[in-house]
C-alpha cells in the first residue's frame, strides 16, 4: 500500500528575498518528496509566504503601498526563485489567505473552549508619534550591562547579554525615534503551562518525533517530570497590526508566529480544495497519514512546543516527525553582506549557474542530522566538476555515440542478473523500516561501502548488472532517513565502477579498428544501462538532468523501481547530446562580485524593492521599440547543429554545419569558441537567423546567424529548445 505523506518546509517571511541559506531547506526537502513521489508514494509538498506581523506592515508603509500590494509582489518573486532551483510545491500559497484565517480562529476557539486561553494586562513600550505598541526588534538603546549604544531590544549585539527591552537604558523607537513610554494592555496568552500541555508534550518527545538533538533541547526545556518549566505563550498583539484579528476581541490581532504554522494547513487546504482531496484525511485525530515538518533547528520551538500542543488541543492530528537542519555557513563562515557570500537565489540564477550544482552539492552534505552545513565554493567547483561531469556525464558521453553511429541507435539485450533482484514490494518495505539513521538495513549497506575486488565485477557483466540493481533497496532507505550525503557516496562509487569499466573496454579503439562489433556493442549497451540506473538513483537531487537523460535515453519518466529492470534489446536511444557543462570558477567570483555590489552601500539590504532595483541595474537598457511587422522580418529558424570544428587561425569562431530542413546545411561562423568545445554541440539543436545576408568572412561564407545570450559577467550561452522541436520550424 503506498503511504500518504504530506511535508512541509518553513515558510519564508514575506519581507526578504530567498538567499542560499534558505534554500538548503527547500532543495532538501523537496528531494525527498522526489524520492517518496519515485518510489509510488502518495507524497504532497506544500508551502507559503509568511505574511503577517510588523515588518511587513512598516515596509510596505515606506514604499507607499499596501502590505497586500507588498506581500503579492514578493509571493511572485519567491515562486520563481524556487522555480529556478526545482524545487516543486504541490501547491505555494500564503497565509493571508481565507482558509488561514479560517483554521487559526477555528483552532483558537478550541483551545479557548478547552480553557486554555487566559487575558492578562501586560506593560509594553509605545511609540507614542506612530500610535503603536512596538515588537521588542523596534525599540532600541543603550546596554544595560556594557553600555554600548543602539543595542536592540531583546539583546546586545556587543556583549550578548539578554534582557527585557524594559531594561535598555535611554530608549527609542526605531521606527520614529521617539521616546518610548510604557503602557499597559491586555494580551491573550495560550496556557502552555497548563498541565494538560505538558503532559502531552512529554508524551509527544518521547514517540520517536525528533532527531536525538532536538530531543535533548525538548527535555531542556521541559525540565525534569517534578518541575514545570513551559510559561504561557502571548499570541495576540495591538492594532496596528497586518494579521487576522482574534474572534470577539476587537482591535487584537493573532501574533504572527501563531498563524504561520496554520499557513500549513492553510496551503494544503487550497489544495485539496482543487483536487478533490479530503483534508480530514490528512489532518484530523487519528489520521493515517504521516505529517513531516522541515525546518531550521532556531525554530524547533515554534514547532516542538506551541505547534503540537496546539494541534492536539483544538482537536487536529499532531506531526509525525519533524526534521530539523543546521544553519549554512558561506567558506567557514557565517554569511556576510560585505564579503559578498549573502547570495541571493536570483544572484546565484542570474550568474548562469546551474541549479543543480547546488542541489548536487547540498545533498552531498545533508546528512539528516542538525549539523551546520559549509558551502566551501573552492570545494564546490571542485565536486560538481568531478563528479557531475568527470564521473556520471561521462560515462554517457564517451559511449553513447557508438551506439547511434554503429548500431542505428539500438542496445543489446542484457544478460538476467546474477542474483534474484528484489522485487518493487521489498524497496517500498525496506523503506518503510523505522530504523536508526545508522543501522538502516545494515547487510546491505556494509556490502556497498566495503572496498570490494571491483576488477571482478568489470570483467563480469552480469555481477556488474547486479551491483547496480542491487542497491536500490539500500540506497531507498538511505534517502528515506535524509542521509544524503552517503546515498552520493554510495551512487558515485557505482559510478566509478562504470568508468573503469569503460577505461577497461576501450571502445574508442574497438570502433576505431572496425573488429569485434559484437564486443562495442554490448560494452556501451551495457554502459547504458547503468547510466539509466545512476539516472534513477540521482533523479530526486538532479531532476532536469534525469529529464534530458530520460529523453536521450527514449524512455518515459523514471521510477526508482524502474532500476530492478533493464531496457530491452533494440531499444534505440536518440543521439547523445551534452548534458551539463563544467561549474567555471569564474561564475563563483562574479557571484561574489555581483552580491558584494548590489548590497553593500545598503543599509535595509533584504528590501524587495532594493532586490528589484538592483536587478534592473544589472541589465543592458531595452531597446527601441518595433513594431509586430517589423519583427516578423526576421526569420528565425530551428537548426540542428550537424558539424561544429574550429577554424585554424580564428581566435573566437567556431565553424558550423547547420540543418534547417533544407536541401543543403548551412555554413554559419559563430563566434562561441570560448564557451563551447565544438565536440559537444554536435546532435544540439538551436536557434538561427535564416535570412541574415550571407557575409563573407576571411574563412569563408556564413549564411546565417547562431543567438546566444550574454551580458556584462563572463559567459556565452545558445540557445536550447524544448523536446519535440524539429529542424526548420520557425520561431515566432
Ligand atoms: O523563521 C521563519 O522564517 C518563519 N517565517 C518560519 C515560519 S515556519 C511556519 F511555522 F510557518
Ligand atoms: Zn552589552
Amino acid at each position: 500500500m503506498p503511504r500518504k505523506i504530506l511535508v512541509t518546509s518553513a515558510l519564508p517571511y514575506a519581507n526578504g528575498s530567498i538567499h542560499l541559506g534558505h534554500l538548503v531547506e527547500y532543495i532538501q526537502t523537496d528531494i525527498w518528496v522526489r524520492f517518496q513521489k519515485m518510489l509510488g508514494n502518495t507524497c504532497y509538498y506544500v508551502c507559503a509566504d509568511d505574511t503577517h506581523g510588523t515588518p511587513v506592515m512598516l515596509r510596505a508603509e515606506k514604499e507607499g503601498i499596501t502590505p497586500e500590494e507588498l506581500i503579492d509582489r514578493v509571493w511572485h518573486e519567491h515562486k520563481a526563485d524556487f522555480d529556478g532551483f526545482h524545487v516543486t510545491f504541490d501547491h505555494y500559497g500564503s497565509t493571508n489567505s481565507a482558509e488561514t484565517k479560517e483554521f487559526a480562529q477555528a483552532i483558537y476557539r478550541n483551545l479557548k473552549a478547552a480553557d486554555l486561553i487566559e487575558v492578562r494586562s501586560v506593560e509594553q513600550f509605545y511609540d507614542p508619534v506612530k500610535n503603536m505598541f512596538l515588537p521588542d526588534r523596534f525599540i532600541k538603546g543603550e546596554c544595560p550591562k556594557c553600555h554600548a549604544k543602539d543595542q536592540y531590544g531583546d539583546n546586545c549585539e556587543a556583549c550578548g547579554t539578554t534582557y527585557a527591552p524594559t531594561e535598555l537604558i535611554n530608549p527609542y523607537s526605531a521606527v520614529s525615534g521617539a521616546q518610548p513610554e510604557r503602557r499597559n494592555s491586555d494580551h491573550y496568552f495560550f496556557k502552555l503551562s497548563d498541565l494538560r500541555c505538558q503532559e502531552f508534550l512529554r508524551k509527544w518527545t518521547r514517540s520517536d518525533t525528533l532527531q536525538s538533538e532536538a530531543s535533548n533541547k525538548m527535555q531542556e526545556w521541559l525540565g525534569s517530570e517534578s518541575e514545570n518549566k513551559l510559561s504561557d505563550w502571548d499570541i495576540s498583539r495591538d492594532a496596528p497590526y497586518f494579521g487576522f484579528e482574534i474572534p470577539d476581541a476587537p482591535g487584537k490581532y493573532f501574533y504572527v508566529w501563531l498563524d504561520a504554522p496554520v499557513g500549513y494547513m492553510g496551503s494544503f487546504k487550497q489544495f485539496c480544495n482543487a483536487n478533490n482531496i479530503n483534508f480530514d484525511d490528512y489532518w484530523k485525530q487519528g489520521s493515517d497519514a504521516e505529517l513531516y515538518h522541515f525546518i531550521g533547528k532556531d525554530i524547533l520551538y515554534f514547532h516542538a512546543l506551541f505547534w503540537p500542543a496546539m494541534l492536539q488541543h483544538a482537536g487536529f492530528r499532531t506531526p509525525t516527525k519533524l526534521f530539523a537542519h543546521g544553519f549554512l555557513t558561506v567558506n567557514g563562515e557565517k554569511m556576510s553582506k560585505s564579503r559578498g557570500t549573502f547570495i541571493t537565489a536570483d544572484s546565484y540564477l542570474k550568474q548562469g549557474l546551474n541549479p543543480e550544482y547546488l542541489r548536487y552539492y547540498y545533498a552531498a552534505k545533508l546528512n539528516g542530522t542538525m549539523e551546520d552545513l559549509d558551502l566551501s565554493l573552492e570545494d564546490f567547483v571542485a565536486k560538481v566538476n568531478s563528479d557531475l561531469i568527470g564521473k556520471y556525464v561521462n560515462i554517457a558521453s564517451r559511449t553513447a555515440g557508438f551506439i547511434t553511429k554503429h548500431f542505428g541507435g539500438a542496445l543489446m539485450e542484457m544478460p538476467e542478473s546474477v542474483h534474484p533482484i528484489y522485487d518493487q514490494s521489498s524497496v517500498i518495505a525496506l523503506s518503510n523500516e523505522e530504523t536508526d539513521r545508522a543501522d538502516i538495513n545494515p547487510q546491505s549497506v556494509n556490502k556497498l561501502d566495503a572496498t570490494r575486488d571491483e576488477d571482478h565485477l568489470i570483467n563480469n557483466p552480469q555481477k556488474l548488472l547486479h551491483e547496480f540493481q542491487s542497491a536500490s533497496p539500500a540506497l531507498a532507505g538511505i534517502y528515506e532517513n535524509r542521509d544524503f550525503a552517503k546515498a552520493l557516496r554510495l551512487i558515485m562509487r557505482l559510478a566509478d565502477i562504470a568508468n573503469k569499466f569503460v577505461n577497461e573496454e576501450k571502445p574508442w579503439e574497438l570502433s576505431k579498428l572496425g573488429i569485434q562489433p559484437e564486443k562495442l556493442h554490448f560494452a556501451c549497451s551495457l554502459s547504458i544501462n547503468l547510466v539509466r540506473i545512476l539516472t534513477i538513483y540521482l533523479k530526486p537531487v538532479l531532476p532536469k538532468l534525469a529529464v534530458q537523460v530520460e529523453s536521450f535515453l527514449n524512455v518515459t519518466p523514471l521510477q526508482w523501481s524502474d532500476a530492478l529492470h533493464t531496457l530491452p534489446g533494440g531499444h534505440t536511444i536518440n543521439p547523445y547530446q551534452h548534458l551539463m557543462t563544467r561549474v567555471d570558477q569564474k561564475q563563483i567570483d562574479a557571484m561574489i562580485e555581483a552580491n558584494k555590489q548590489t548590497l553593500e552601500p545598503a543599509t535595509d539590504t533584504h528590501s524587495p524593492a532594493r532586490h528589484a532595483e538592483a536587478q534592473q541595474h544589472a541589465i543592458a537598457p531595452i531597446a527601441e521599440t518595433i513594431s509586430i511587422d517589423e519583427f516578423s522580418k526576421v526569420d528565425l529558424r530551428v537548426a540542428k547543429i550537424v558539424n561544429a570544428e574550429h577554424v585554424e587561425g580564428a581566435e573566437k569562431l567556431l565553424k558550423l554545419t547547420l540543418d534547417i530542413g533544407e536541401a543543403q546545411p548551412r555554413t554559419v561562423f559563430a563566434g562561441i569558441k570560448s564557451a563551447y568545445d565544438p565536440e559537444k554541440l554536435k546532435g544540439r539543436m538551436t536557434v538561427m537567423v535564416a535570412n541574415l545576408a550571407p557575409r563573407k568572412m576571411k574563412f569563408g561564407l556564413s549564411e546565417g546567424m547562431v543567438l546566444a545570450a550574454s551580458g556584462d559577467a563572463p559567459g556565452l550561452f545558445i540557445l536550447s529548445l524544448d523536446d519535440g522541436a524539429q529542424p526548420g520550424m520557425r520561431i515566432k
